[in-house]
């Protein structure tokens, strides 16, 4: 990474609905993203908010009865708070009602209008208040708001309009020269897309008469700013205040995170809008997908929403590790508290957790809780750890330079696999044992110690809490930086202590801790899956011509079967239950593209379908004659 500072925005989220999982995902991720950098070295800025004049707001805080302030007031209030509870890192919080913000965006359009931007006209168009914006009649679907499925409005009126059309050919331009203008590449295609129609001019007020809850316009005060163009200027009037260190500087470095929904607004209309007003355009543009509940898209509207809170106090960290280890940046992803369980455990309870354990566990009982100077040359298991170190560090960057979170830690537990897997190999519990294998332990214990000081580095930016407690545990104090991961720096004698339960194992059946509903549970009970999971299991018909015991075996059949033209043998696991002769002719099921196992001495090449109950094996036969090789489906 070549650039020191980064500042980092997500969407100020509007005040008129409480914050569910889908804001938590952008401000989770943008969080992850700030302090990766910060733990790189950088100067970060991360700014979030609330959106709070516009229509919506307005009808919400009169559903309410309660004027539109108060009911921002009350609603920005808990995005804080939860962003609080979920621990995130974020420099400020702006809120357009602010005094700072107003200023800024009434000196903008000052400007734009001065400088002949800005004009009156009238406009008529289908408008979703939802969405804050007109539709075209091309992006519109069935007569409703492709994104909110409700009815539209046609609204005609006198307004200012902003001269956007007049930019469409620069910002074709500037899309073209500039490839990671905006990324995931499908999202640039997709603002190219819109900018192959003619590019209408923006209305950029409402008048006062049918909506007073905005930002008066400096030139006319019979009119209120429109939502968006007020909004977008937030990201830039959070940094401008002239006498503020902290601030300063940051502007030419922005970048944006958001959500596929929110593209036009940020691909088209800020572009245009911040050329225009002579300020520098922002660096880059990330898009992230939704996430749905059974395939919708989660949203107030739409009755399916998710809250974080209680999910952050139910899975704590295992929540944050879901949004960001699941969707691929920038696709949709399904939401399901089973599979978040699943998760848990597979990768935060058993590859994580265990591994956290068994070796704070071994440094303390087999070393008296010191890191142990490591004795031998560092052999080959030794080094390739060294050297899957050096690549997990490559990689995360490289992901990370794409927001591709699900990638930086798949890496991350590849490197926790090599590692578990040295310990099942280097058996320190062993070694132990035997006090001429003394000088081993200590370098196995060493080299394991360095793991987790590693880890608990590289793991900071995913799961804060987790890593501090880790690089606790092995004794690290200092801020968490990824200059120190550098394989080797653990120092000897370093004091140690266990951890032995950073994520215990949710089991279904006893789960007295984590209240899981029936619903979740039954998911859990028998997972699902997809129906491209079982055509890849091919299941043919085979005819035995030859059946025998396996020689000191009590349960295995070397069964020789005809499938089609060809003659395999298979190991079936039915000898108490069937006498090999008369299988001789039989026709049973199966499953045909097993990898080879070897069981007692003989390769098996497949595995026969048999169903038991309490004790009772039946093997699987047909109901009518086919021949050997017949599909089953
Ligand atoms: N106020 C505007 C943004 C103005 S930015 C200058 C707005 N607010 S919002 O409250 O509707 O938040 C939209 C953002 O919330 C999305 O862009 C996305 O970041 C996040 N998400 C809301 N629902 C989501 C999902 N179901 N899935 C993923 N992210 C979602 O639009």
């Amino acid at each position: 990474m070549t650039d020191r500072t980064f500042y980092l925005t997500t969407p100020i989220y509007y005040v008129n609905a409480r914050p569910h999982l889908g804001h938590a995902y952008t401000s989770i991720m943008a969080d992850a993203m700030c302090r990766y950098r910060r733990a790189a070295g950088d100067r970060v800025y991360f700014l979030t908010g609330t959106d709070e004049h516009g229509d919506r707001i307005a009808q919400e805080a009169a559903k309410a009865g309660v004027n539109p302030k108060a009911y921002a007031d009350e609603i920005s209030a808990a995005f804080r708070e939860t962003w609080l509870q979920l621990g995130l890192s974020n420099d400020d919080f702006i809120r357009t009602t602010e005094p700072r913000h107003q200023k800024i965006v009434r000196e903008i359009l000052q400007k734009l209008y001065d400088a002949g931007e800005i004009y009156f006209g009238e406009y008529g168009g289908w408008y979703c208040y939802g969405c804050e914006r007109f539709y075209t009649e091309k992006e519109i679907v069935e007569g409703k708001c492709p994104d909110h499925q409700t009815a539209l409005t046609f609204i005609k009126e006198k307004n200012y309009f902003f001269k956007m059309s007049k930019y469409q050919d620069w910002l074709i331009k500037h899309l073209e020269d500039h490839p990671g203008f905006i990324q995931p590449e499908r999202y640039r295609n997709e603002v190219l897309g819109f900018l192959r129609e003619p590019l209408h001019d923006l209305s950029i007020s409402r008048p006062k008469s049918r909506l007073e809850w905005g930002i008066p316009l400096p030139f006319d005060d019979q009119y209120v700013t429109y939502v968006w163009f007020d909004a977008l200027i937030n990201y830039y009037s959070a940094v401008t205040e002239p006498d503020e260190p902290k601030t300063r500087g940051l502007w030419e470095h922005v970048q944006h995170l958001i959500g596929k929904d929110i593209l036009k607004p940020h691909g088209v209309y800020w572009p245009t809008m911040l050329k225009a007003a002579g300020l520098p355009l922002y660096k880059r543009l990330h898009v992230h997908g939704y996430w749905t509940i059974d395939g919708q898209k989660m949203s107030k509207s739409l009755g399916n929403v998710v809250e974080p809170v209680p999910m952050q106090e139910k899975y704590g960290e295992a929540f944050r590790y879901f949004l960001l280890r699941e969707p691929v940046f920038g696709l949709d992803s399904d939401f399901s508290e089973a599979a978040l369980v699943r998760r848990f455990n597979a990768d935060l309870a058993n590859d994580l957790g265990n591994l956290v354990s068994r070796v704070t566990t071994m440094i303390v009982t087999f070393a008296g809780g010191q890191v142990p100077k490591p004795n031998e040359e560092f052999g080959d298991e030794e080094r390739a750890l060294e050297t899957r170190s050096l690549r997990v560090l490559r990689e995360v960057d490289k992901a990370m330079e794409e927001f591709a979170f699900q990638r930086a830690l798949s890496e991350v537990w590849l490197f926790l696999g090599v590692v578990n897997r040295y310990v099942d190999l280097s058996q320190p519990w062993a070694l132990a044992k035997r006090s001429e294998s003394r000088r081993r332990l200590d370098t196995v214990l060493y080299t394991l110690g360095e793991s987790l000081r590693f880890v608990g580095i590289l793991l900071e930016a995913f799961l804060p809490d987790t890593a501090h407690k880790i690089r606790t545990a092995i004794g690290q104090t200092a801020e968490p930086r990824l200059t120190d991961a550098r394989w080797g720096g653990l120092k000897p004698g370093t004091s140690v202590q266990k951890i032995s339960a950073l994520f215990p194992r949710i089991e279904v059946s006893v789960s007295d801790e984590v209240k899981l509903s029936e619903s979740v549970k039954a998911e859990l009970s028998s997972p699902k899956i997809p129906i491209d999971d079982f055509m890849k299991v091919e299941l043919r018909v085979a005819e035995v011509l030859a059946a025998e015991r396996v020689p000191k075996s009590k349960k295995l059949l070397k069964l020789t079967v005809k499938v089609g033209d060809e003659t395999r043998t298979v190991v079936a696991g039915i000898a108490e239950q069937y006498e090999p002769e008369p299988l001789v002719g039989r026709k049973v099921v199966i499953v045909a593209n097993l990898q080879p196992a070897t069981l007692m001495g003989v390769e098996s090449n497949g595995m026969v379908l048999a169903a038991s109950h309490v004790g009772t094996v039946a093997l699987l036969t047909l109901g009518k004659d086919v021949p050997p090789g017949s599909k089953v489906t």
